[in-house]
């Protein structure tokens, strides 16, 4: 007896109910062609590589692929420090966790993106391996708070008023990092890729700069450990937005070119919380936020987390800033005014929660 599926070249069995002999079909009419699949999908079935140097980006990832739980977190010691400067360290690391939190569903999320529009292979992995990454950044930051703040950063059980105080701050740092996901999901659908690569390039510049900055000057062995390797992850970040961009730019229309002058502008205003202090934009704070904040600040770099001081923060972002004006403008791209650190350029208005593209 024998079974067909319908086409008429079914898989052949025996009166046992066995399997025959395997044969060749080759229907008189030709292969049947199977329904289109409907776009987009996830599931390109192809590995077309075109940036070889994106490629090679991915290899490096997966070369210096590091593990936290391999740093020394046993050396940083609760009470090698001032209740203060504990509670300090562990509201730094909250504010970072405002932006590393979201980075693993962030990158995520623009991953499958590259799925669904079947981005050339290396780009996949890429945002894989960024994705990969910001799970490991954002440990640390979890690591940090648990060892020095068990139950932080918003069930440690605040008694005194610098703790209620930190605390106050974290829940409205937290408010406002839960306003921008929306905007940014539905963003993923209406601008190319390489509008996104621009605001990504910030936040990778920024965070290269920062975590650089702050491994030579902190004093805490474990700390320059994780600095250095976030540090090197973010440097990888940033070669891959530009290697990305690199291919993109020549093809992007005057309107999108607009765009990515105001998601510079955005990013400016999003990414100062960590890097500086937050302009009078997006942000929805209460009026004694930045001063707590700062002194909170001061705590984290007496108990020495390597903070750098306010001017050395705005440097810091003049001098990030400075490097991602040279490469977009070499693009015909506008760069935005940066009137908080005077720097000269296009007015692009005020930014919202839905102009943050979050990155880190
Ligand atoms: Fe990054
Ligand atoms: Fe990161």
């Amino acid at each position: 007896m024998s079974q067909s599926n319908g086409h008429g070249n079914g898989a052949v069995t025996d009166a046992k109910g066995g399997r025959g002999p395997a044969r060749l079909v080759i229907p008189a009419d030709g292969f049947l062609a199977p329904p289109p699949i409907s776009q987009p999908n996830i599931f390109p079935l192809e590995w077309p590589v075109h940036n070889e140097e994106l490629a090679a980006l991915y290899e490096k990832a997966k070369q210096q692929a590091w593990n936290p739980s391999d740093l020394p977190w046993d050396q940083l010691r609760p009470e090698d420090f001032t209740p203060e400067e504990r509670l300090g360290i562990m509201y730094w690391y909250a504010v970072l966790a405002v932006f590393d939190g979201s980075g693993p569903a962030v990158f995520a999320r623009a991953m499958i993106h590259t799925y669904e529009i079947h981005a050339e292979d290396p780009i996949r992995k890429c945002f894989f391996a960024v994705a990969r990454d910001e799970v490991n950044h954002e440990e640390c930051c979890q690591r940090a708070i648990q060892r020095l703040m068990p139950g932080g950063p918003l069930h440690f059980g605040a008694a005194t008023d610098l703790e209620r105080a930190a605390l106050n701050n974290i829940e409205w740092l937290y408010h406002n990092g839960g306003r921008y996901w929306r905007g940014y999901s539905a963003s993923l659908d209406k601008y190319p890729l390489s509008v996104l690569f621009t605001s990504f390039l910030l936040g990778e510049v920024a965070a290269s700069t920062l975590f650089y900055g702050m491994a030579q000057r902190t004093n805490r062995a474990v700390f320059k450990e994780v600095f250095k390797k976030v540090g090197q992850d973010e440097s990888r970040h940033l070669a891959t937005c530009l290697k990305m961009l690199e291919r993109d730019w020549p093809g992007l229309a005057q309107e999108h070119k607009d765009l990515i002058t105001r998601q510079l502008r955005a990013g400016f205003v999003f990414l100062s919380m960590i890097l500086w202090e937050p302009p009078n934009l997006f942000w929805e704070l209460p009026p004694y936020f930045i001063d707590n904040h700062r002194l909170l600040i001061d705590c984290a770099r007496q108990g020495g987390l390597g903070v750098l001081s306010f001017d050395e923060q705005a440097d810091n972002w003049r001098y990030a800033i400075a490097k991602v004006k040279k490469v977009v403008e070499d693009w015909g791209i506008k760069f935005p005014a940066i009137p908080e650190l005077d720097l000269d350029g296009v007015d692009v208005g005020n930014i919202t929660a839905a102009d943050i593209i979050p990155v880190f």
